[in-house]
């Protein structure tokens, strides 16, 4: 994708015909955006996506987006008005997120909400994996969210509270959804549900940076995101992103979690680091981000989480305590601006 033939191909298939321009010498990717009709909230989503897209692709070192409105804006009343939130939501979201798949955000996510359990929060997991929701298998949930007067009643287990779309009714009828039905989905999780016993709630993110990531984004705005990588470079590139669009939206980000970090081999001790190192510090060093934590590769853990059966760890407990640290130092930052 180094070319800027590829690079462009990459921002087209983001922008469509509203990319107007693009240009690439020495490193330097200018682009034209056509961003007429759009409110500025997606004007400004529609810049971060492609900019995600480019910034991170081989030989690109800085990017310019340049944007231009010679359409018509479209009338503000041909806009649906959002649903007010039907319940107060949890002090405080978090969400874990990640560019590629199979990294482990689900393990993260669901064993970080039962640690924070653990260290005395009353924490929840949102699942926001609509077409491919992991919790129920994780935390070992087979039954089914049923609705109390008029929210859904999220599901408890592990001491803590879950929704998921594998919970629902029926869940089948998920995969088909297209994305604005997907967010819809999420958000609905997220406000029509009764999460007033949650003080915090940890959201798994799906794989990507899709509608759903901007949907968190934008309308959900967490208090903090995690991102989790594995230490290979390809996982690196999509982490970093995810971690793009997040900062080009303003989404306070909390750090990496650098996963599937080594493995120790159980016959002789030796530990080998399977995928590499120090990519995960290397990068946060450059984004002045902290590793909040490094999980080894753990065949107990894999098999706990396929059996739904996920066991006391301290490595997870200490990400329970950095995470809640990083959130305060951020209220900090945020009282000093
Ligand atoms: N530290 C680890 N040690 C061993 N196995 C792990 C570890 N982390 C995750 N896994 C395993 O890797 C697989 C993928 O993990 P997980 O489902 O959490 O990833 P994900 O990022 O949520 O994937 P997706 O993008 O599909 O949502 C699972 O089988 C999980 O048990
Ligand atoms: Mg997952």
């Amino acid at each position: 994708m180094g070319d800027g033939r590829g690079i462009e191909t990459a921002a087209k298939s983001i922008a469509g015909d509203r990319l107007r321009a693009l240009k690439h010498a020495d490193g330097l990717v200018s682009a034209v955006l056509e961003v007429g009709g759009l409110s500025p909230e997606d004007a400004a989503a529609l810049q971060a996506r492609v900019r995600a897209a480019v910034e991170t692709a081989p030989g690109v070192s800085a990017v310019r987006i340049v944007t231009t409105a010679d359409r018509r804006p479209e009338p503000a009343a041909a806009k649906p008005a959002a649903p007010a939130p039907a319940a107060p939501r949890p002090d405080r979201v978090i969400a874990v997120a990640s560019g590629k798949g199979g990294v482990g955000k689900s393990t993260v996510s669901a064993n970080l909400a039962i640690a924070l359990a653990r260290i005395g929060r009353r924490a929840g997991l949102l699942d926001a994996d609509i077409h491919g929701p992991s919790a129920p298998m994780l935390l070992g949930l087979t039954g089914r969210a049923r609705l109390e007067a008029g929210l859904i009643a999220p599901l408890s287990a592990h001491g803590i509270a879950v929704l998921s779309m594998g919970l629902m009714a029926d869940p089948g009828r998920a995969v088909a959804w297209r994305g604005p039905m997907a967010s819809s989905a999420f958000k609905q999780m997220l406000d029509n549900a009764d999460w007033s016993g949650i003080d915090t709630l940890v959201i798994d993110m799906p794989p990507g940076t899709g509608d759903i990531t901007l949907t968190l984004a934008q309308q959900v705005k967490p208090d903090g995101v995690v991102i989790v990588s594995t230490p290979q470079d390809l996982a690196l590139i999509d982490a970093e992103r995810a971690l793009n669009l997040f900062q080009e939206l303003g989404t306070p980000i909390l750090g990496f979690v650098e996963n599937m970090a080594s493995f120790r081999c159980p016959c002789c001790g030796t530990e080998t680091r399977i995928f590499g190192e120090g990519g995960v510090e290397r990068a946060a060093a450059e984004l002045g981000l902290p590793v909040l934590a490094r999980l080894p590769l753990d065949p107990a853990l894999r098999a706990a989480s396929d059996a739904g059966t996920p066991q006391p760890s301290g490595h997870f407990d200490a990400l329970a305590h950095r995470v809640m640290e990083r959130l305060e130092v951020l209220d900090e930052a945020d009282v000093r601006r």
